[in-house]
């Protein structure tokens, strides 16, 4: 991935690997009336994942021409995504407003998102993540291009208000992914 290179590739198709989506999808349970968005879904990698019907499944995505930022989308009860990352906040202001107040709101971002000076300001209005999920080993995102691969850490920042995620009472968990962790989960 090369966010944090320069090299940033046309609308930041950065797709989330697989595992790092199960991981997080084997700590959730979602409910049978459950209405999901995924905002940017790219090829799918989180969309197709998520264990509900079609008709209870929502999306955008700007290079099928639909901007998440200019459609409305209403009472979502689960949005989970990983952002074009210069959106981030955009995206993350628009699905807070459109949430159900029971609703579960998943982001996937790098760390240091958190500890940008410029960002300090965004965080304090806007409320930090009650729940972060660390992912180990850091996902390495398809390279394409030929870009550079980033030397972030990621985390899902989760805002759980519908009960949905294992361990979200908890600031920090961390979610292995399959190779390299045994433990699937340690607080
Ligand atoms: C980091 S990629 C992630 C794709 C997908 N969410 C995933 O997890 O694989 C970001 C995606 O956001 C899309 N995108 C960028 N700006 C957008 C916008 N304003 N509205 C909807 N999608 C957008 C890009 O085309 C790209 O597919």
């Amino acid at each position: 991935m090369s966010r944090t290179t320069g090299n940033v590739i046309k609308n930041e198709f950065y797709p989330t690997p697989a595992k790092v989506v199960d991981a997080l999808l084997e700590t959730m349970t979602f409910r049978p009336n459950d209405v999901f968005l995924e905002p940017c879904r790219g090829e799918g990698a989180i969309y197709n994942r998520i264990p509900l019907p079609g008709n209870q499944k929502c999306w955008a995505e700007l290079s099928e021409g639909v901007d998440y930022l200019k459609t409305p989308f209403n009472n979502i009860d689960v949005i989970i995504t990983n952002p074009p990352f210069s959106l981030a906040t955009e995206f993350l202001e628009k699905a807070k407003r459109e949430l159900a107040e029971d609703g579960t709101m998943i982001f996937l971002l790098r760390l240091n998102f958190l500890g940008s000076k410029k960002r300090c300001e965004f965080w304090e209005t806007f409320g930090t993540p009650p729940h972060i999920k660390v992912i180990t080993p850091r996902p390495s995102f398809a390279k394409i291009n030929n870009s550079a691969s980033d030397t972030c850490e990621y985390g899902w920042f989760i805002w759980d208000n519908g009960n949905r995620v294992a361990h979200a009472e908890l600031p920090i968990t961390h979610l292995c992914t399959p190779t390299q962790c045994t433990k699937k989960e340690a607080a």
